[in-house]
């Protein structure tokens, strides 16, 4: 409670839901969730405790998320960069998804969210793997939320990717040099049937983009905070809809 009233303090209002879902909800929501080693060491904790916490503000966000009416939200999770990180680190990571969906995907089921993870699957362990598919094949007929997870993904290995496969697919003779131009390059990125992001949400106060989502996000709106992802609320969220709701997109015109 006193945190609470100690981060509202210099906040102009607090933003209650009903208000926000008045205005125009962005479709996709894309969140960089990261402060997660920042947040344990604060409290002399293992790093694994920050990913552990960071794993159950994921949960509450993602209901969160499904009851705004937003229809995609993706979350960062793992980036092609993080397997540099300790191999204690990595392995722990790597379980998250068994864990987090062993206890969350009847919740998930129930609540009508689609489940999906875009990166490089091939690269990730058998357990994690199977956990994944296990959740994309349980949830594959659901209508709410899509929950895309990006896990093993890199934006530039994506695009990388996207170039070969067009190029392979111009020397089988299924596609025409002359048919490639905007439209026709995103169908070969991993969001195909996806809208693009409208809002981007990084935590933690580092601003910058540490190779997400680079093409889809031309035209997003970009919100940072410096609160950690582990101390991330719905109120967070709340505010940075509000933010959102009072820019203007104008996408070059006037
Ligand atoms: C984000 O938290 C989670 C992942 C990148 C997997 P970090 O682990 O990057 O936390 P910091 O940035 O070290 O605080
Ligand atoms: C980005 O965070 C990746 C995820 C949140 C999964 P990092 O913590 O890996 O990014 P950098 O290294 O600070 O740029
Ligand atoms: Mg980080």
């Amino acid at each position: 409670m006193l945190n609470k009233m100690k981060m509202w303090k210099n906040k102009a209002q607090v933003h209650r839901k009903e208000d926000l879902l008045q205005g125009p909800m962005p479709a996709h929501v894309a969140i960089i969730m990261d402060g997660n080693g920042r947040w344990a060491k604060k409290r002399a904790l293992p790093r694994m405790a920050g990913h552990y916490e960071g794993m159950q503000v994921v949960r509450k966000i993602t209901r969160f998320a499904n009851e705004l009416g937003i229809k995609v939200l993706t979350l960062y999770a793992f980036s092609t960069e993080n397997w540099k990180r300790p191999k204690a680190e990595v392995d722990y990571l790597m379980k998250l998804p068994e864990e987090f969906l062993g206890t969350f995907l009847p919740e998930l089921v129930q609540e009508n969210v689609q489940v999906r993870v875009m990166g490089n699957k091939e690269q990730l362990p058998a357990h994690t793997l199977r956990a994944v598919e296990k959740a994309i094949e349980e949830t594959k007929n659901n209508t709410g939320l899509i929950l895309n997870f990006a896990l093993n993904y890199g934006s530039r290995a994506e695009i990388t990717n996207a170039v070969r496969n067009i190029i392979q697919d111009i020397q089988s003779g299924k596609v025409d040099i002359n048919e490639i131009n905007e439209q026709f390059f995103a169908s070969y990125l991993m969001t195909n049937d996806l809208p693009d992001p409208d809002l981007l949400i990084r935590t933690s106060g580092e601003i910058r983009l540490s190779n997400f989502m680079l093409w889809q996000l031309a035209y997003t709106e970009f919100w940072f905070t410096d609160v950690l992802w582990p101390d991330f609320t719905e109120q967070h969220f709340l505010q940075a809809i509000y933010e959102f709701q009072q820019r203007g997109r104008r996408f070059g015109g006037v």
